[in-house]
């Protein structure tokens, strides 16, 4: 499978993705373009470190929006991925990639959907509103995606519980750790395995099984 990953910043997501392809977590992957917005992404240097293919462009660099729309959807096409993967990509997904590429988008968020997400909600800013919330866990979940801001077909979530002590910082990296570094390598090597499939609204992964998923631990260090 051919996977083309969305970044905009420190690439940590990035980085489990290779090493997991490398260790043989997730299999029958290769990774054939890194596209970030933002030229000075850490990502970016993770990609050319691991000899892949990167790729730039900014709205910034267009007239209008429409015209980075259409570059990026060009881009994506001459990459010919069979699964884009957001991995802390902060541009807005145009429409006409998600039909372009339906179903073959997925993205990795910082808290358990339907909670915390949507517009407005990225980065430290998702951790710092669960803490005001007061709320007891928080998590990641890899989902697909749609039209809508963090609404497609949920595909995996892991839980993570907040401390009395926790700072935004502090939560997003366990929930980092113990969550995202392995959900969503765990996700691509099912989308590879072909055993993921979409009814409706919801995901079907053949031979589910939830009690892996408390199981899974961080790696720590990326
Ligand atoms: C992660 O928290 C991810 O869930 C969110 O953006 C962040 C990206 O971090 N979508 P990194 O660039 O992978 O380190």
């Amino acid at each position: 499978m051919r996977i083309a990953v969305l970044v905009s910043g420190g690439g940590t997501n990035l980085q489990a993705i290779i090493d997991g392809i490398k260790n043989g977590t997730i299999r029958n992957t290769q990774i054939c373009m890194v596209y970030s917005n933002n030229p000075g992404a850490y990502a970016l240097e993770r990609a050319r470190t691991a000899g892949i293919p990167t790729a730039c462009i900014s709205p910034k660099d267009y007239a209008t929006r429409d015209d980075f729309n259409i570059a990026l959807l060009q881009l994506l096409k001459e990459a010919d991925p069979d699964l884009i993967v957001l991995a802390g990509c902060l541009v807005v997904i145009p429409e006409s990639v998600v039909r372009a590429f339906r179903n073959r988008i997925i993205n990795i968020h910082p808290s358990l959907i339907p909670s915390f997400c949507g517009t407005g909600y990225y980065g430290l800013g998702v951790h710092k509103k669960v803490l005001e919330r007061g709320a007891r866990v928080s998590g990641a979940t890899v989902h697909f995606v749609d039209e809508g801001t963090d609404t497609g077909p949920i595909i995996l979530q892991k839980p993570v519980m907040v401390r009395d002590d926790d700072t935004p910082e502090s939560l997003q990296r366990r929930i980092m750790e113990e969550a995202e570094w392995k959900l969503l390598p765990m996700a691509i090597d099912l989308i590879a395995q072909g055993k993921v499939s979409v009814d409706g609204n919801k995901v079907i992964v053949a031979g589910y099984d939830s009690d892996i998923l408390p199981g899974i631990t961080g790696e720590e260090g990326r």
